[in-house]
């Protein structure tokens, strides 16, 4: 059994030795809260990307994607009051002059900062003696911006400073009078869109939990006020199927109804879905019924009509938003630490990853037995063929013997191995050439004729 400290270990050194997931810059040191997904960590997350595109867009009528820019201008993030509020508790060490979250050195030391103004953070911090993590004494906790500032053409006047979103979701807003102009959608309906969003963390830490730049997949569902309740309901179900239709252990996973105090003020209620990391269990994605702040504020700093006209009643009213918001690289921990599996294999200890076969990186991996054989490597060659034109994420190898490829495709989460071996070639049965295939859960293996692979792996992936 590996403590949870070992886990996240293994977990961090699979994800860079296997091309998941790098540092970001780490050839210059590395950029902290940061990261940049390799190979098959690009392949990962497309999969996700893919299927939440799939059943929250294609899948349905009434929701519309969309692709926002990234960098905003002042107004827009004024008016959702992310200029003036979207802020995180911030303390020196008065001796390093390290910064600090206060609400955490709080957590820390066992008290509950949830409701506190900053004020009351500072003394808290007092009153309970509490030291920053080097043993220093504390200054006064302060509010930080968490956004990216920066600055669009050559003047330096304030009307040209813009910043990098710190959510997708007012991307959605901003274009709701678009959207409505040009789709004429009717209420209930959807704007999903998936992009990168940034927050000046003050402490990023947990490897891809809490970082500064980072991906989210947000919905903005806007309905009728009166369907909020029946609404929210939905959502948290399309939520839940949504977790266990790509591997998250639905075993770590809870519904965190989040207190009036907590909640932010334009919000009737909200619940955190928390997921059980290995460093505790923290939030994963989170649903909010936002009522109508948000286009009542964009109307009102835009001075425009954002509202919505009912065909049947004519009543004219700005709807309201339920709020289903998932972070792309909390699903891939969340997803990782699920599948994370140790067992014994011939007496030997494997890692593999029990990646869902809709979420791995390669569904299926293609090998000659050896490479030196010219009849083998070109039947091995046609059966790759055949499968990656069908499934598209196939691999081909041939690296070292064929242990090692089971093992490293164990690694990286590959569903099914496929050998073409002295057997497949076998004159007698030339008709029916059969390779082997071996499951990665169980190592077993079996033969299957070649003219069956490709509606054996259609059954089996699921497709
Ligand atoms: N539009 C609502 C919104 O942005 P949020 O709770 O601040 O709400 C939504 O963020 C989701 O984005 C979170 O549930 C989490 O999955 C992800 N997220 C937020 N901050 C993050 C960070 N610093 N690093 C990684 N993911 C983050």
């Amino acid at each position: 059994m590996n403590t949870d400290e070992q886990l996240m270990e293994k977990i961090i050194s699979l994800c860079k030795n296997r091309g998941f997931i790098f540092q970001a810059g780490e050839l210059y040191g590395g950029l902290s809260g940061i990261y940049d997904y390799g190979p098959l960590g690009s392949l990962l997350k497309n999969n996700i990307k893919n299927l939440w595109i799939k059943k929250f867009v294609e899948e349905r009528r009434d929701t519309y994607l969309l692709d926002s820019a990234i960098i905003m201008g002042e107004k827009a993030l004024t008016a959702s009051g992310h200029v003036g509020g979207f802020s995180d508790p911030l303390v020196d060490d008065v001796k390093t002059e390290k910064e600090y979250r206060a609400d955490h050195l709080l957590e820390d030391a066992g008290i509950n900062p949830e409701g506190m103004s900053i004020d009351e953070m500072s003394q808290a911090l007092k009153d309970n003696n509490i030291l920053s993590p080097e043993g220093n004494k504390l200054g006064d906790v302060r509010e930080f911006n968490l956004m990216l500032k920066t600055q669009l053409g050559s003047s330096s006047d304030s009307s040209s400073t813009a910043y990098l979103r710190p959510e997708t979701a007012q991307g959605i807003f901003v274009n709701y009078k678009n959207i409505m102009d040009s789709m004429h959608p009717k209420l209930p309906f959807g704007v999903a869109q998936i992009g990168k969003a940034y927050r000046n963390e003050i402490t990023p830490r947990n490897f891809i939990f809490r970082l500064r730049e980072l991906e989210q997949m947000e919905i903005e569902y806007f309905i009728h006020p009166d369907d909020w309740k029946n609404q929210f309901d939905y959502w948290r179900e399309e939520m839940n199927e949504w977790s266990e239709m790509i591997g998250i252990d639905m075993n770590k996973l809870y519904e965190v109804e989040i207190g009036e105090e907590d909640r932010a003020h334009y919000s009737e209620r909200t619940i955190d879905f928390e997921f059980d990391y290995s460093f505790g269990q923290k939030e994963l994605f989170g649903l909010a019924y936002r009522g109508d702040y948000d286009l009542k504020k964009h109307a009102e700093y835009a001075k425009a009509k954002l509202q919505y006209t009912d065909p049947h009643r004519g009543e004219t009213f700005v709807p309201h938003v339920i709020e289903p918001s998932m972070g792309l690289d909390r699903t891939i921990l969340a997803i990782l630490t699920s599948a994370y599996t140790e067992d014994e294999v011939d007496g030997n200890t494997r890692s593999y990853l029990a990646l869902k076969p809709n979420v791995a990186p390669y569904k299926i991996a293609v090998s000659p037995l050896v490479k030196n054989k010219e009849h083998i490597v070109e039947k091995a060659n046609e059966v790759f063929g055949i499968l990656k034109a069908e499934f598209g994420n196939v691999a081909w190898d041939d690296n070292g013997n064929v242990g090692k490829r089971y093992r490293r495709q164990d690694e990286i989460g590959t569903p099914f191995c496929v050998v073409v071996d002295y057997d497949t070639l076998d004159e007698d049965h030339a008709d029916f050439a059969t390779v082997s295939i071996r499951h990665r859960d169980t190592a077993e293996q079996e033969r299957i004729s070649i003219d069956e692979l490709k509606n054996y792996f259609k059954e089996k992936l699921s497709l």
